[in-house]
């Protein structure tokens, strides 16, 4: 079956660029659209708006076209100057340069599964799959043991050949990214086996006011960054917040 048409009116300039020039040597640049997986939901829109407020056209993902495009009107809505084009997830990663997925850890290898034809050698999939117990009415404080060792390792095994895999993102808060008026100050803890890729992600994501990106090593370290996020739901339970992490000690440029 062929994808469906973008259903908003915003047409992205890249979709005249041939996939073939994705490519680590042609780093993506801020006028690329992003794409978002799972943007209907809670970090995905979140981040949406949040990019979308520095100047980054976003195509939003979606299992559903009609829900990405519905999608993409409310994020409109939040953010009236920014970009935004519905799409369903596989016309959404032929948009954009770089993807991030962002939807529940249960369905993360079906999303992937969906892609192999869509996702080309080179684009940067940015992964914040986490995966929490909760994703099996389990507890959201505890985690499921992922064969591969991390819902990021995952993805890398399940991505095609060429795609370059980055894990972030699992300890920032939707509820805080989803209010453009609240002030953001934390850390994104990115790992990835390329500093060439962490750094192609960092300066995507430190484009979001407040947020530092922190390169945590290799893609294996993703197990313990993603666990990260039960510790803060924990915490969050505790003291009605919702919390973030803050790395001390760091030099000033931190991706030079
Ligand atoms: N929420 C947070 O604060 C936060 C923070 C850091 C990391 N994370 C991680 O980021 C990922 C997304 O979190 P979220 O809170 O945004 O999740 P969510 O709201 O439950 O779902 C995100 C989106 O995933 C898509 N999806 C695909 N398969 C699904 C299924 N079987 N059931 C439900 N939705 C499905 C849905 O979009 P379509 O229906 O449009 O396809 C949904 O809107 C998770 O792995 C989570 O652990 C979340």
């Amino acid at each position: 079956m062929p994808d469906a048409p973008p259903v908003t009116s915003a047409v992205f300039p890249s979709s005249l660029i041939p996939r073939s020039l994705y490519s680590a040597a042609v780093p993506s640049s801020p006028t690329d659209p992003v794409a978002i997986l799972g943007a209907s939901g809670s970090l995905g829109f979140g981040l949406a708006i949040q990019l979308a407020h520095t100047g980054v056209p976003i195509a939003i993902g979606s299992r559903d076209s009609e829900r990405g495009a519905e999608t993409a009107a409310r994020a409109a809505a939040a953010v009236p100057d920014g970009s935004f084009a519905g799409y369903d997830n596989a016309g959404a990663v032929r948009e954009a340069h770089t993807v991030i997925l962002s939807v529940p850890f249960r369905n993360q290898s079906e999303t992937l599964s969906n892609l192999r034809e869509a996702l080309s050698p080179g684009q940067l999939l940015i992964d914040a799959t986490v995966p929490l117990a909760a994703a099996v009415s389990g507890k959201a404080t505890r985690m499921l043991g992922v064969w591969q060792g991390s819902a990021a390792e995952q993805a890398a095994e399940m991505a095609p050949e060429g795609v370059r895999v980055v894990s972030a993102l699992h300890t920032v808060s939707a509820a805080k990214l989803s209010d453009l008026n609240r002030a953001l100050d934390e850390d994104v803890l990115v790992c990835g086996d390329a500093r060439a890729d962490k750094r192609e992600a960092a300066l995507l994501i430190e484009r979001i006011d407040g947020l530092r990106c922190v390169d945590c090593g290799r893609l294996e370290t993703a197990r313990i960054a993603e666990s990260l996020t039960a510790l803060l739901i924990s915490v969050n339970a505790r003291y009605k917040v919702h919390s973030g992490i803050r790395i001390t000690s760091l030099h000033d440029s931190l991706w030079e």
